[in-house]
C-alpha cells in the first residue's frame, strides 16, 4: 500500500507516543518510530506493522537529531511527544533545579531541536503538520500554572509559547503548527489518568493530519 506522507513520532515506544504512531499508521501514513533504546525501537516498529521504520533518538542529543535528519528523505508530520515529568510533588521553592533543567532540556529544547531540524524542509515543500504535546498545567491560553510540578508546568508553558512563534513563522507556507493538551491520559506518567492512550491518539492524529486552512498556532483540547 502506498503511504504518501511520512510521520515522525518522538518517544514512540510507550504511552501516548506509541498510540499516536499506531493511529497514524492506521491512517495510512509512513511512520518513523523513535525511541531511546534501539531494541525497544525495533520491537515497537515490528508490533505496529510492516514498513514502520525504527530509529534511535534521544531528543536531547543534537548529533542524533542531525543524523536522523540526514537519514530521512523528508518528514511531513512531526509529533513532538517525548516528555518527562520529574518534579511532581515539589514546589517552586524546593524543586531540585537539576530536575527542572533536565525537564526543560527534554520537553522544551528537545521539541525545539526537532522543529529546527524538520520544519525548514516542510516549508520548502509547502506542506507540513507539527504537533507539540503540551499539557493542561500551562498558563497560556487561559489555563493556570501548576505549582506542584513547577518545572514541568513551565516547560509546557514555554512549549506553548514556542508553538505560537513557530506558527507565526510558518504562516502562509502550508505548514501548520499546533499544541495539543491530551488531558489526563493513563500512562506510566499518569497512572490515574481517565483517558486511554488510544483515545488521546485519535485526537492528536486529527491535529497531525489537519486539512489545509486548519488552525495554526492553537492550543487544542478534545471536547470529551
Ligand atoms: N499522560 C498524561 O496524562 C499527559 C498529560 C499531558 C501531557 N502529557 C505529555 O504527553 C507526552 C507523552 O507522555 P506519556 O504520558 O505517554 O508518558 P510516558 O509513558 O512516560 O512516555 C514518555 C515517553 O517520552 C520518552 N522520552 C523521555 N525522555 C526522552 C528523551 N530524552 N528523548 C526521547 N524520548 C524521551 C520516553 O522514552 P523512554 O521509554 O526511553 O523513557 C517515553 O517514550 C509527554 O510530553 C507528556 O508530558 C501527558
Amino acid at each position: 500500500m502506498t503511504r504518501p506522507r511520512t510521520a515522525l513520532v518522538t518517544g514512540a515506544n510507550r504511552g501516548i507516543g506509541r498510540a499516536v504512531a499506531t493511529e497514524l499508521y492506521r491512517r495510512n501514513l509512513r511512520v518513523v518510530v523513535t525511541a531511546r533504546d534501539p531494541e525497544t525501537a525495533l520491537a515497537t516498529a515490528a508490533d505496529i506493522g510492516p514498513g514502520v521504520c525504527p530509529h534511535v533518538l534521544d531528543v536531547t542529543d543534537p548529533t542524533g537529531v542531525m543524523l536522523l535528519r540526514k537519514e530521512l528523505e523528508h518528514v511531513d508530520v512531526l509529533v513532538c511527544n517525548a516528555g518527562v515529568l520529574l518534579d511532581a510533588r515539589t514546589d517552586p521553592l524546593t524543586a531540585p533545579l537539576d530536575l527542572v533543567d533536565r525537564t526543560l532540556r527534554v520537553n522544551l529544547i528537545g521539541s525545539w531541536r526537532l522543529a529546527q531540524a524538520f520544519v525548514p524542509s516542510m516549508i520548502r515543500r509547502g506542506w507540513g503538520r507539527v504537533v507539540l504535546i503540551s499539557s493542561g498545567t500551562t498558563a497560556e491560553f487561559g489555563g493556570a500554572l501548576f505549582a506542584g510540578a513547577p518545572g514541568y508546568s513551565l516547560s509546557k508553558s514555554a512549549l506553548n509559547g514556542l508553538t505560537t512563534m513557530l506558527a507565526a513563522q510558518c504562516e502562509g507556507t502550508g505548514v501548520l503548527v499546533n499544541a495539543v493538551n491530551p488531558g489526563r491520559v493513563r500512562t506510566d506518567m499518569m497512572p490515574s489518568g481517565h483517558v486511554t492512550p488510544e483515545q488521546a491518539a485519535r485526537f492528536i492524529a486529527d491535529v497531525a493530519t489537519l486539512p489545509a486552512g486548519g488552525p495554526n498556532g492553537s492550543f487544542l483540547t478534545e471536547k470529551r
